[in-house]
C-alpha cells in the first residue's frame, strides 16, 4: 500500500511538472525569433524531447483516471499542483529552464534507482511496466533541458538556487500528496495505522541506499560545467 501510494503521489504530480518543462523548452525553441537555438542537433533534440514528455502526460493522465475511478479525488489534488506549478509559470525564461533543468536532473536520478533492481518498484503489471518505460525515456534525455539551458546562457548560481527550490517544490508537495493519500486509506479502514507505519518503514530502508545516491548526484550539480 506505502509503495503505491508513492508512485500514485507522483503520477499526481507529473502531468502538471511535466507541463511547466514542455513550456520551458517550447519557449527557448521559439526564442530569439526562433534562434534561441542555433544548433541543428540540439533542436532536434529539443523536440523529441517535447514529444517524449507530452507522451508521459498522456500516460500519466490516463494512470490518474483510473486513480479518480477508485474513488481518489484527483481532480483536487491535481488541481492544487497545477497552481503551485503555475507559481512558477510567470518567472523568466532563464529561471524557468534552470528549473526545467533541475526538476529533469532530479527525475532522471530517481529513474535510474527505480530502474535499479525491485527496492522501488516491483512486478511487471501494467502500472510497473509504464513506470519503467517512463524513467527509461527519462535517463534517455536527461541531458536535454541542461543542453538548452546551457545554449541560452543560464548561469551557474542561478541553476544552483533552482536546484534546491525544485528539490524544495518536489519534496514538499511529493510529502503532501502522499501523507493526504494515506490518511484517506486510513479514515477508509483500507489500512490500519501501525501497518502502515511498518511498510513506510521498509520502503524507506530498502530505498535509502538509492535516495543517497540521489543526493550526492544532486550535490555533484555544484561544482561549475566545464565548458562545452
Ligand atoms: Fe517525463
Ligand atoms: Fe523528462
Amino acid at each position: 500500500m506505502f509503495r503505491t501510494r508513492f508512485f500514485d503521489a507522483l503520477s499526481l504530480l507529473l502531468p502538471s511538472g511535466e507541463a511547466f518543462v514542455i513550456d520551458a523548452i517550447s519557449d527557448a525553441l521559439q526564442a530569439h525569433g526562433g534562434q534561441g537555438l542555433p544548433s541543428p542537433a540540439l533542436r532536434e533534440e529539443a523536440l523529441r524531447f517535447v514529444r517524449e514528455e507530452a507522451a508521459h502526460q498522456r500516460a500519466h493522465r490516463r494512470y490518474n483516471e483510473r486513480l479518480a475511478q477508485s474513488g481518489v479525488p484527483v481532480a483536487a489534488l491535481e488541481g492544487r499542483v497545477a497552481a503551485a506549478v503555475q507559481e512558477l509559470a510567470g518567472l523568466p525564461l532563464p529561471t524557468r529552464l534552470a528549473l526545467a533543468e533541475a526538476f529533469e536532473h532530479l527525475t532522471a536520478l530517481l529513474s535510474a534507482q527505480v530502474l535499479e533492481g525491485t527496492a522501488w518498484l516491483q512486478g511487471n503489471g501494467r502500472e510497473a511496466r509504464m513506470w519503467r518505460w517512463h524513467c527509461e525515456e527519462e535517463v534517455g534525455h536527461r541531458h536535454v533541458a541542461s543542453d538548452v539551458a546551457r545554449a541560452l546562457g543560464v548561469g551557474h548560481a542561478r541553476r544552483i538556487a533552482c536546484l534546491a527550490l525544485a528539490a524544495l517544490y518536489l519534496g514538499i508537495d511529493l510529502s503532501r500528496l502522499l501523507a493526504g493519500l494515506l490518511w484517506r486509506d486510513i479514515l477508509s479502514g483500507q489500512v490500519r495505522p501501525l501497518g502502515l507505519l511498518g511498510q513506510a518503514a521498509r520502503f524507506a530502508l530498502r530505498t535509502a541506499p538509492g535516495v543517497g545516491r540521489i543526493a550526492i548526484a544532486s550535490l555533484a550539480c555544484l561544482f561549475p560545467r566545464r565548458p562545452a
